[in-house]
């Protein structure tokens, strides 16, 4: 019996509940392909603020890193907006991806076919749309430096930031991009603002470099501004994105719209070794949160995808993520998701349907 251990980091708002959903649906799993799942469950976020008074405690991190795999809920709220910056929710996840070194993001945006009417695209516009946001995580304006306030002799107030990148940090991520291209339909779109931000001619240029290692992938650019057009115009021409940190972040929700809601979208984040971090790409949702409305099947795709990168799980993958398919199948829809005569569900009920759905796979294998 292969036994592992996961972190699981809820956080805020509808973390709790999106987890709670998907670790009884990873258990299930596992435990139908005879994998032995440890769960640890720590505070990060918020709700690490108001137990131990950081957004990332020492424990939490200790046992990230020694665990086999993470998987988070979301962090942040209004309670904690106006905190200081060591004091924010949001700062606890960014020392988590860091603290873990996970450079790595992939967001695979697909356009489901039971959920072609949610898109807010015209049938033919989103229909077969596939396509994988690989997003730097660990580097870029998000962590350089100098950053902060300050005020000038006139009294002047200034907040700023550094957008920086190293040659070697753009070689390792574009290494990985080219890869999953080639695994995927093998074309790579690096985007990037190569036009005005220095940070960006370093990479286009040495993403242009590494082309010549891959011959089987066919590279091309775009500037981020027709890229975020083109991906409501087009989506269909893209495979594989390659992109830094922040423009990753706002492209990667601007796909998730194409699949019908950000409520669908899984992530897996992963560096040179060491555990990998999984996390839907949507955050806290505090407008809908204590509410049971929250679509938790970003969050479950998540778990399909620790297995899979994480584990090596394959088996006990294909099986989470059939039986999303089966449920949507099924016509059961969160709110997000709902269109004319499916059925609306809550959270909860849709986590039982899906744990249904992988129950009934169990002769299957
Ligand atoms: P958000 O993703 O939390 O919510 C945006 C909109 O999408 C809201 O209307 C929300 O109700 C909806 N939504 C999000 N996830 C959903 C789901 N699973 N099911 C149904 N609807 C869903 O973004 P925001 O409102 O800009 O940010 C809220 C808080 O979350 C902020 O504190 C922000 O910093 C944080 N955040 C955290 C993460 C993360 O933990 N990885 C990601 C993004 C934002
Ligand atoms: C995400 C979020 C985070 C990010 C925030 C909450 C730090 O938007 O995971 O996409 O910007 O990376
Ligand atoms: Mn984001």
């Amino acid at each position: 019996r292969r036994s592992y251990t996961i972190t699981l980091l809820p956080g805020d708002g509808i973390g709790p509940e999106v987890i709670s959903v998907a670790k009884s649906v990873l258990s299930l799993a596992a435990s139908l392909e005879h994998i032995s799942l440890q769960f640890d469950e720590l505070p990060v976020g918020g709700a690490a603020i108001d137990l131990t008074g950081a957004p990332l405690p020492a424990e939490t991190l200790a046992a990230a890193k020694s665990s086999d795999a993470v998987l988070l809920g979301a962090i942040g709220g209004y309670k904690w907006d106006t905190n200081e910056k060591h004091l924010k929710p949001e700062t606890g996840l960014l020392q988590l991806r860091s603290g873990l070194g996970v450079f790595a993001n992939l967001r695979p945006a697909v356009v489901l076919p039971q959920l072609v009417d949610s898109s807010t695209l015209k049938r033919e516009v989103a229909e077969g749309v596939d396509i994988m946001v690989v997003r730097e995580l660990t580097g870029g304006i998000y962590f350089g430096n100098p950053r902060g306030f300050r005020k000038d002799d006139k009294g002047e107030d200034f907040g700023f930031n550094t957008e920086v990148y190293s040659g070697s940090e753009i070689d390792r991520i574009a290494r990985i991009a080219f890869k999953v291209a080639r695994k995927r339909r093998g074309m790579l779109c690096s985007v990037d603002k190569a036009n005005v931000l220095e940070s960006s001619m370093l990479w286009r240029k040495r993403v242009s470099a590494l082309a010549a290692e891959f011959p089987d992938v066919e590279l091309s650019h775009m500037y981020v501004d027709n890229a975020a057009m083109q991906l409501i115009r087009d989506p269909k021409q893209f495979d594989t994105i390659v992109t830094n940190n922040i423009f990753g972040d706002i492209l990667s929700d601007e796909a998730s719209m194409l699949t019908g809601s950000i409520g669908m979208l899984p992530s897996a984040s992963v560096g040179e070794s060491g555990p990998g971090l999984f996390e839907p790409i949507h955050g806290s949702a505090p407008d809908i949160a204590g509410q049971d409305k929250a679509n938790p099947l970003a969050t479950v795709l998540s778990a399909a995808m620790l297995l899979r990168y994480a584990l090596g799980e394959e088996n006990a993958a294909r099986r989470i993520e059939d039986a999303v398919i089966e449920t949507l199948n099924m016509g059961f829809r969160t709110g997000d998701i709902f269109s004319a005569g499916m059925t609306l569900v809550g959270c909860k009920r849709m986590g039982e349907e899906v744990l249904k759905s992988v129950e009934s796979r169990k002769t299957t294998g």
